[in-house]
């Protein structure tokens, strides 16, 4: 996972909020308009008796209780098994930790795809593209020799010979397969930190004592991938559970870096099933609940900041550096990054953001969050005031605030080549993860505004993207190119089947399953990502995108970082969440 931000947004009571209006009649009419209810059904379970919330902007999700479902009738003696018992515990320790004890490190120098179609690809091109895909190969075996039910029932494709697609077939061809992903890929762990982890970031050490396990890719996300294996291979195992949906395990490679692997996949999927063929897609993200206001809070990240990288040029006429102008080419681009950074993207917030419907959730919820914060939030949409305060609100985090606004980083700038000349040319790299009111195009004009002011000043001549917007002068010119560039990820519906069938499933994890009992609600409800995930590339594959995995709460998680840790119970309950999850969905039917 690349920079996936978790936190709920901050709704303490603040002494800010001294509003209470209730504008109910407008309310009502506004939430009638957003919420126009599913398009689907359960069939062979009855779920949508949930009392219909026509008033409500954050309707609760009813629990779905999966035993009666079940294939096997000893479904829930293998609950608790994966959950608690000691045997159990013991060989998915193992399972998990050979599979962290296999370095499958993504640097952004290995080659990512060969110009050569997927079947033509083998081992030894990579090999010799980059010797370090040999972890992939040795990752593959592992897996082929750890899950032999899977390997002997579900068909086995490996898109660019390193993605991995897993495919149980269902059969009834007239469902929508499910999509699970993970990555097998885990960030490198540079040579001068590795004396300053605990316990050697690949030996995936277990602490008896405190239950966790310590290892490069723990969290991010062998957890996942190994759970979702081993959650298929106990239903093999079992052997009472015949798909009629099919399901589909898709693994790419290089999700820390480039995300060709997903793209891989994504071109396989789109030729077998074609666009919107895939009933929805779970990938890694957020995890199980955080507690805010009195509420357990269940939020998968349904929404994902684009992105925008850019470079700009400035070319300006060299010189001996004894007869400088006023600005050589460093102070000009200095210049242009002040203006830059003087005039950030503006906060807002708008119903496309994920985050407001989670204000939602929290003002018509929460038993203890403040009346004029929860009025505020209430009428947010359509009440600038009261937006605005709850922008201002959400904006004393720095952290949150991003969450509303496009961000803007000067990553890198190089330029001048001697002391004593005048540097001719420097460039400047700028980040920015694009809000989700924003655009590519947007953003990019913004930077060209910012541009604009400078070249006018000194008169520059401006080229944006191989066009000359300005005429270049004898003084020199700015020369901007987007470089890579996605757009904010369109949001997942967060109301109708899919979305009941998802929050519902996880309901009864924490509630019943794991007997969560902090005397708080449990809420499901969304939450938009700063970061992205392999999702970026299957857009088209189906709109219902889900980004998280269920999980206990535990210490900070370390991602990418040294000491990267996960409480082993966590990886159990992945396992036990996708043994039923893969059966409830399996029962869910689309509407005709
Ligand atoms: C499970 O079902 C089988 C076949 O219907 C039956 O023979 C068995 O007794 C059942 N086991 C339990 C624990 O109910
Ligand atoms: C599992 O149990 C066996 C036998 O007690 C032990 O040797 C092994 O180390 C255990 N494995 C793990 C991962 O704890
Ligand atoms: C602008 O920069 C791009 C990327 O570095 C380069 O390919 C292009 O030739 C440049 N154009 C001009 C007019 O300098
Ligand atoms: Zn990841």
């Amino acid at each position: 996972m690349q920079l996936t931000e978790k936190k709920p947004v901050p709704t303490g009571s603040s002494r800010k909020y001294g509003f209470i209006v209730t504008l109910l009649g407008i309310l009502v009419l506004i939430t009638l308009s957003l919420y126009k209810g599913g398009s689907g059904t359960f069939n062979s379970i009855i779920l949508l008796t949930v009392p219909k919330q026509p008033d409500s902007l954050c309707p609760l999700v009813k629990k779905i209780n999966p035993i009666p479902i079940l294939s096997s009738n000893g479904s829930l003696d293998t609950l608790n098994d994966i959950l608690h018992s000691k045997e159990y515990r013991n060989k998915s320790l193992s399972k998990f930790q050979g599979a962290l004890r296999i370095p499958t490190q993504i640097f952004d120098e290995m080659a990512w795809t060969l110009d050569k179609s997927d079947d033509e690809v083998t081992w030894k091109d990579l090999f010799e593209s980059d010797e370090r895909w040999q972890v992939f190969q040795e990752f593959h075996q592992y897996l082929k020799k750890t899950f032999p039910l899977v390997h002997e029932h579900l068909k086995l494709e490996t898109p660019n010979k390193l993605a991995l697609v897993y495919t149980w077939k269902g059969s009834d061809t007239s469902l929508k397969p499910i999509l699970l992903t993970a990555h097998q890929d885990v960030v490198p762990v540079p040579p001068e930190t590795e004396a300053k982890w605990h316990h050697p970031a690949f030996d995936a050490f277990y602490d008896e004592e405190t239950g966790y396990v310590t290892a490069r890719g723990v969290s991010d996300c062998k957890n996942l991938l190994i759970g979702l294996l081993e959650a298929v291979e106990t239903l093999l195992e079992e052997g009472t559970f015949q798909p009629k949906r099919t399901i589909i395990l898709g693994f790419g490679y290089d999700e820390e870096s480039r995300g060709e692997g997903a793209l891989h996949i994504h071109d396989h999927l789109i030729q077998v099933y074609g666009e919107d063929s895939i009933l929805m897609i779970v990938d890694e993200g957020n995890d199980g609940y955080f507690v805010e206001q009195g509420l357990n809070i269940i939020a998968p990240s349904v929404g994902e900041k684009g992105y925008l990288d850019l470079s700009i040029q400035l070319n300006t006429p060299g010189g001996h550096s004894s007869i400088p102008p006023a600005h050589t080419g460093i102070g000009l681009m200095s210049l242009l990054v002040a203006q830059i950074e003087h005039a950030p993207f503006k906060p807002q917030l708008s119903g496309a953001n994920p985050t407001l419907n989670q204000l939602y959730c929290l003002a018509e919820h929460s038993p203890t969050i403040g009346k004029s914060l929860k009025s505020d939030i209430l009428k947010s949409h359509f009440d600038p005031g009261a937006n605005g305060r709850i922008i201002d609100y959400i904006s004393q985090s720095h952290v949150m605030s991003y969450l509303l606004k496009t961000s803007q980083a000067a990553d890198i700038v190089r330029g001048g080549l001697k002391v004593n000349a005048l540097p001719e040319v420097v460039e400047l790299l700028v980040n920015h993860r694009i809000a989700v009111e924003d655009s590519v195009a947007s953003t990019r004009d913004k930077i060209v505004k910012d541009i604009l002011v400078i070249a006018r000043e000194f008169d520059l001549g401006v080229v944006v993207d191989g066009e000359e917007i300005r005429e270049t002068s004898i003084h020199g010119y700015f020369n901007y190119t987007s470089q890579s560039t996605l757009e904010p990820a369109p949001v997942t519906p967060t109301s109708g089947p899919v979305w009941e069938l998802f929050g519902g499933s996880l309901l009864y994890l924490y509630e019943d399953l794991l007997k969560v009992d902090n005397g708080n609600q449990f809420v499901f409800a969304p939450a938009l990502s700063i970061g992205n995930t392999d999702t970026k590339r299957y857009w088209d594959l189906t709109k219902h995108i889900y980004r998280y995995q269920p999980a206990v709460p535990q210490k900070n998680s370390q991602i990418h970082a040294i000491d990267e840790q996960l409480l082993f119970d966590s990886h159990l309950t992945v396992v036990a969440f996708y043994y039923y999850f893969l059966q409830v969905a399996d029962s869910f039917r689309e509407a005709l």
